[in-house]
């Protein structure tokens, strides 16, 4: 996949050591605790199966798929529900899985949407963090890998639906998406 990678970003190396460490702490922090694990589709799916096996409690794990309303390369913030959880998370502690927090729009709107549920709590774990695109402010409490403003594929990620098996996570050569 040379023709669309510009470079190497994180290696599988530094992802699993950042998963090793998230992982460890969200088993030390939800110990004894009822905890449901929430991926968001698609992104979120190969971090949380790494996460989810570095975690040493037991714990519901269920996904949740959203598409931003409008123009796809503008973030409105308002998500769309393709796919809702199937867990009733009244009472529960959650815990989201997303790949990347960049503005954080979406993020915000869900983290709203299922404390109208009544959890106990919700939290955020995210494999990458673009915090230069903020627009909402988000607590993120697990946070991964720290990024520039560089449009990255692999490791879940895609560009135009593909790429997400890249193992790495890589930056997009920019004259793929600015042509
Ligand atoms: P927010 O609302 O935080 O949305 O802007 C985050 C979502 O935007 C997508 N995103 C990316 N996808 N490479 C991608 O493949 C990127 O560099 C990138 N930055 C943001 C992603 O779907 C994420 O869930
Ligand atoms: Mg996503």
């Amino acid at each position: 996949m040379d023709d669309v990678v510009e470079r190497v970003l994180i290696t599988k190396a530094e992802l699993d050591r950042q998963v090793e460490e998230l992982g460890s702490r969200i088993s030390r922090d939800y110990e004894g605790e009822e905890l449901v694990i929430i991926g968001v589709l698609k992104g979120g799916f190969i971090f949380l199966a790494d996460l989810a096996r570095k975690i040493s409690i037991p714990v519901d794990l269920d996904f949740i798929s959203v598409s931003s309303y409008g123009d796809s390369s503008k973030s409105s913030g308002v998500v769309k529900i393709i796919k809702d959880v199937d867990i009733n998370i009244s009472g529960k502690h959650v815990l989201i899985v997303e790949d990347i927090i960049d503005t954080g729009l979406t993020l915000n709107h869900l983290v709203e949407l299922l404390k109208t549920r009544g959890p106990l709590s919700v939290e955020i774990c995210a494999a990458l963090d673009k915090p230069s695109r903020r627009k909402a402010e988000v607590q993120v409490k697990y946070k991964g890998i720290e990024i520039p403003d560089e449009f990255v594929i692999g490791y879940g990620l895609d560009y135009a639906g593909k790429y997400r098996n890249i193992p790495e996570v890589c930056i997009l050569k920019k004259e793929i998406y600015q042509k």
